[in-house]
């Protein structure tokens, strides 16, 4: 049976992806965001997942503002890298595996999730720049394969916090019934404080920001009591990028513990968590 093996959440700021380019990781502004992340590399080298369900929002490329699903989840064999702007190169297309979407999305359709399933799908920084942080140097990303699913954050109305862990419990149930030997890692990229734009644009609530990440180790359930208004007017407009960080963590079952944390401020606007998760 395939099992999920622990989880990891990280920033997708296009900004990222410029640094690792531009080889700047140990410049004084990028050491202590790029050197929060040994922990999780060595965690991936040595565990080897098969799979990566990747929790992260499409920030227009493939979804813009004439259609906007809920929840989409990719289906495909492979996932293309288009040119979205912010001066990031493409990258070569990062492989599937659709025999999984689909026992997801089956999953999925069954505990009255009505998702839109993309049999092609382009990917942005919100996928391409996690791949590339998590897996530094190896354009293989360690033979990997990526489950994308998206979350709608840019168009209102949005789902709650709580709606989104709810889908991330329904993906562990999916991957949990999978007939086949797969170790999984679940991604949840975006977040944390971030405003880009308006009066507010660099917004950072670190106090906001610590707590929501406490309680989602220790007590998800607790920030059901948040709507998406109450995480926008504490993070930030684009703040509601936690959700992807709910999805992750609905999607571990058991107990959890935390193995690694970081946060930086402010990295490009936004302040940048980092976690790595494992569960009984
Ligand atoms: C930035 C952050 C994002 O989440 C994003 O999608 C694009 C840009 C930023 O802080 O620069
Ligand atoms: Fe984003």
């Amino acid at each position: 049976m395939a099992k999920i093996i622990g989880a990891v959440g990280s920033s997708h700021i296009p900004a990222i992806g410029l640094a690792i380019a531009k080889k700047q990781q140990q410049e004084p502004y990028w050491k202590g965001f790029f050197d929060g992340h040994i922990p999780i590399w060595n965690w991936l080298k040595e565990k080897k997942p098969d799979i990566a369900v990747v929790f992260y929002n499409d920030h227009g490329l493939e979804f813009f503002l004439d259609k906007k699903p809920t929840f989409s989840i990719g289906a495909a064999e492979e996932y293309i890298s288009y040119d979205e702007g912010w001066g990031l190169a493409t990258i070569p297309p990062i492989k599937g595996d659709p025999e999984l979407s689909w026992h997801i999305c089956n999953t999925l359709v069954e505990d009255e999730f009505d998702i839109t399933i993309c049999q092609e799908l382009g990917v942005d920084h919100g996928l391409t720049v996690p791949m590339q942080l998590m897996f530094p140097g190896d354009p293989n990303y360690g033979g990997i394969k990526v489950i994308p699913v998206i979350i709608n954050c840019e168009l209102h109305p949005m789902p709650s916090p709580k709606r989104c862990y709810k889908l991330g419990q329904s993906i562990a149930r999916a991957i949990q019934s999978y007939d086949q030997d797969l170790d999984v890692v679940i991604f949840g990229t975006g977040g944390l404080s971030h405003q880009l734009d308006g009066q507010n644009a660099g917004y950072i609530n670190k106090e906001f920001d610590l707590m929501c990440l406490d309680k989602l180790v220790n007590d998800p359930e607790y920030l059901f009591k948040f709507s998406v208004r109450d995480i926008i007017e504490n993070a930030g407009a684009q703040g509601i990028e936690f959700n992807m960080w709910m999805g992750m963590r609905g999607a571990l079952p058991g107990k959890v513990e935390q193995l690694h944390f970081n946060y930086t401020i402010p990295i490009s606007n936004t302040a940048a968590g980092t976690m790595l998760l494992s569960h009984e």
